[in-house]
C-alpha cells in the first residue's frame, strides 16, 4: 500500500500557464496565455548549438556554468548597466530563470523567515518560500497604476523580514519601476540584513525610450541582491530553460551550494552557443526593445473599437486587457469561456494574487507573428 503523503505545498494545483495551454489545445484556441514566442530563436543560435553538438559539447558543463558564458554575462552588464561583475565568482548559469528564483530561495530563507512580494506575482516565488519554512508577505501594487506602495512596504518590514523579491519589468502588469523606485528600496533596506531578489528575465523588453532599472545599476542595492535573467525571454528560446544569477561572491557561495544540488549544471551545447551568440550577435538583444514594441503597438492597435480597455503596456511581453465594460464574470471564468466559446485563450490575472482586488483584467502574451496577431485582434474586437 502506498503511504500517505501530506502536501509541502498546499496551495499548489497544476499552474494557470498549463492549464490555460492545455484548454486552448483542446479547443484549438489561439494561445496567448502561456508567455511564450511563436516564431523561431535565431537561425545562427540553432546552428551554433547543433555545432556544438557535433563538436562533442555533449557531457556534464562546470558546475557554475560555461566559462565562456560567465564571461559573456558580465560583459553584457557592463554594457548595459555600467556594473563590474566578476565572471568566475558572481554568475551563475542555471536551468532558467525558475531554478536561480527556487535556489536563491532555499539559499537565503530560513524557518520562520518573512519575505515580502508584490501582487501579482509570479506565481514560482510563494512555493520556493514554503519548502524554505518561510512566510510570504503579500503586498499589492493597486491597480491601474500597479505601482509600488513605499509606505505600506515600510509598515511591512520587520525583525523576520529576510527577502523582498521585485520584479521589473513586470508580469503580468508589464508596469516597469523607475529609478525613485529602486531608491526607495536602497533607503528602506540600508542598515538591515533583508537581502533583494531581483527577477529581471525580461530587463531587455521595455518600450517607448524608458530604461531597464536592474538592480546592477544601484550599488548599494547590488551588494544585498540576487539578480536573476532568462536567456529563453531574451533570445526567443524559452523551451531551453537557461538562465542565470547574479550576486556578490560570498552570497553566489550559498547559492551554489544549492544549485549543485538541485540540478548541479546546465544543459552545455546550449551555453556554449549562447555564449558565442552574444559575443558576435549583440544587435539582437539591442534591437529587442524596438521588436517587441512593433508587435505591442500592432496588438493594441488592432484593439481599437473593441470594448477591452487598456494602457499600453510599459515592458515585457504581456498586455493587461480590462474587460468590464464586457462582462461581470469573474477573470477565471472568462478566460476559460473565451477559450471554449471565442476560441482565444489568457491568463486570468487574479491568480497571481493572494487577495484578489475587484478589478477584471486578462492578460495577453503579444510575443506572437503578425497573423497570430491579426486572427486574436478580429476576435477581441468582435467580443
Ligand atoms: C517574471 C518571471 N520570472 C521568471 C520566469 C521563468 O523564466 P524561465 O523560463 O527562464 O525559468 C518567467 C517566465 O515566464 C517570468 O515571467
Amino acid at each position: 500500500m502506498t503511504p500517505s503523503l501530506d502536501t509541502k505545498l498546499p496551495k499548489v494545483g497544476t499552474t494557470i500557464f498549463t492549464v490555460m495551454s492545455a484548454l486552448a489545445q483542446e479547443c484549438g484556441a489561439l494561445n496567448l496565455s502561456q508567455g511564450f514566442p511563436d516564431f523561431p530563436a535565431p537561425e545562427a543560435l540553432i546552428e551554433a548549438v547543433a555545432r556544438h553538438m557535433r563538436a562533442g559539447a555533449n557531457q556534464y558543463a562546470p558546475m557554475a556554468g560555461v566559462a565562456a558564458l560567465r564571461e559573456a554575462v558580465a560583459a553584457k552588464i557592463a554594457a548595459c548597466y555600467g556594473a563590474t561583475v566578476d565572471a568566475v565568482s558572481e554568475v551563475t548559469v542555471t536551468s532558467g530563470a525558475t531554478e536561480a528564483l527556487t535556489d536563491v530561495i532555499l539559499a537565503v530563507v530560513r524557518p520562520g523567515d518573512e519575505v515580502i512580494v508584490f501582487d501579482p506575482a509570479y506565481d514560482s516565488y510563494e512555493p520556493a518560500v514554503e519548502l524554505a519554512g518561510g512566510r510570504t508577505v503579500h503586498l499589492a501594487l493597486p491597480a491601474p497604476a500597479f505601482r509600488p506602495d513605499w509606505d505600506a512596504v515600510a509598515a511591512a518590514i520587520g525583525p523576520r523580514t529576510r527577502l523582498i523579491v521585485i520584479n521589473t519589468p513586470h508580469n503580468p502588469t508589464g508596469r516597469v519601476w523607475e529609478a525613485a523606485d529602486l531608491e526607495r528600496l536602497a533607503e528602506l533596506t540600508r542598515d538591515t540584513g533583508i537581502f533583494i531578489l531581483s527577477d529581471e528575465v525580461y530587463e531587455h523588453i521595455v518600450f517607448d525610450g524608458r530604461r531597464h532599472e536592474s538592480v546592477l545599476r544601484y550599488p548599494e542595492l547590488a551588494a544585498r541582491a540576487f539578480v536573476v535573467s532568462s536567456f529563453g525571454k531574451t533570445f526567443h528560446a524559452t523551451g531551453w530553460k537557461v538562465g542565470y544569477c547574479v550576486a556578490p561572491a560570498a552570497l553566489t557561495v550559498e547559492l551554489r551550494k544549492v544549485h549543485q544540488y538541485v540540478t548541479f549544471a546546465t544543459v552545455t551545447p546550449i551555453q556554449w552557443a549562447l555564449a558565442d551568440f552574444l559575443r558576435e550577435h549583440p544587435g539582437h538583444w539591442q534591437e529587442l526593445p524596438a521588436f517587441y514594441q512593433a508587435k505591442r503597438d500592432r496588438f493594441c492597435s488592432l484593439l481599437a473599437g473593441s470594448r477591452l480597455r487598456f494602457e499600453p503596456c510599459a515592458g515585457t511581453y504581456f498586455q493587461l486587457l480590462d474587460y468590464s465594460a464586457l462582462s461581470a464574470e469573474r477573470d477565471v471564468d472568462l478566460a476559460r469561456r473565451l477559450t471554449r466559446e471565442a476560441g482565444i485563450a489568457s491568463i486570468p490575472v487574479s491568480v497571481f494574487y493572494e487577495h484578489p482586488p475587484a478589478s477584471r483584467y486578462l492578460r495577453f502574451c503579444f510575443a506572437k507573428d503578425d497573423a497570430t496577431l491579426e486572427r486574436a485582434g478580429a476576435i477581441l474586437r468582435g467580443l
